[in-house]
């Protein structure tokens, strides 16, 4: 049994319709997927580790959603140690017109959870709007994300 918890960035609900699609397909699987906005959570989303997956869009000049700005910002601040946690990500953005800052929103969130000790599995997803309908990509890359988790955490996938 593997317990994910989708944390999602969002500024007009596409990262959480890419976050439904999932569940939708981990639906009747042995992972139980419980999809947080990160407008609701704080810090201690991550107390006692686990698995995590970002999925987040980029908006402004490359930054963090709105209602995903506090919750990023206690990151920085506070530095909690996250050695215990293991994470995927998503990030959704649009290259035709934002080329320089390119799902740079994700990447923020990367780099700081590898610098509070949390260990990314397997690549990210950065899914370009102008190219693939985001939630049909994510769902596909989370398959092999999904193979990735159990060889890393010793899972077996259940029959
Ligand atoms: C005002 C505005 C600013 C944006 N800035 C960026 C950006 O800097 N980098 C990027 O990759 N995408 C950017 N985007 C594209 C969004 O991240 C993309 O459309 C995404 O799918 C939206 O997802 P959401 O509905 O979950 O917020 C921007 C979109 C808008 C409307």
């Amino acid at each position: 049994m593997l317990a994910l918890r989708i944390l999602v960035g969002t500024q007009t609900g596409v990262a959480q319709i890419v976050a439904q699609e999932i569940e939708l397909r981990l639906d009747g699987s042995d992972i139980g997927v419980n999809t947080l906005l990160m407008d609701d959570i704080d810090a201690t989303v991550f107390a006692g580790g686990g698995v995590f997956l970002i999925c987040t869009s980029t908006y402004g000049q490359g930054d963090v959603p709105d209602g995903a700005r506090p919750f990023y910002d206690e990151l920085l601040n506070k530095r909690p140690n996250l050695s215990n946690v293991r994470y995927g990500l998503i990030g959704l953005g649009d290259k035709g017109t934002h080329a320089a800052t390119f799902c740079f929103a994700a990447k923020k969130f990367d780099k700081i959870l590898g610098e509070l000790g949390a260990v990314r599995i397997g690549e990210p997803l950065f899914n370009d709007s102008n190219t693939e309908l985001p939630e049909d990509e994510a769902a596909q890359w989370m398959e092999g994300w999904i193979v990735l988790c159990r060889s890393q955490l010793g899972i077996e996938a259940s029959a």
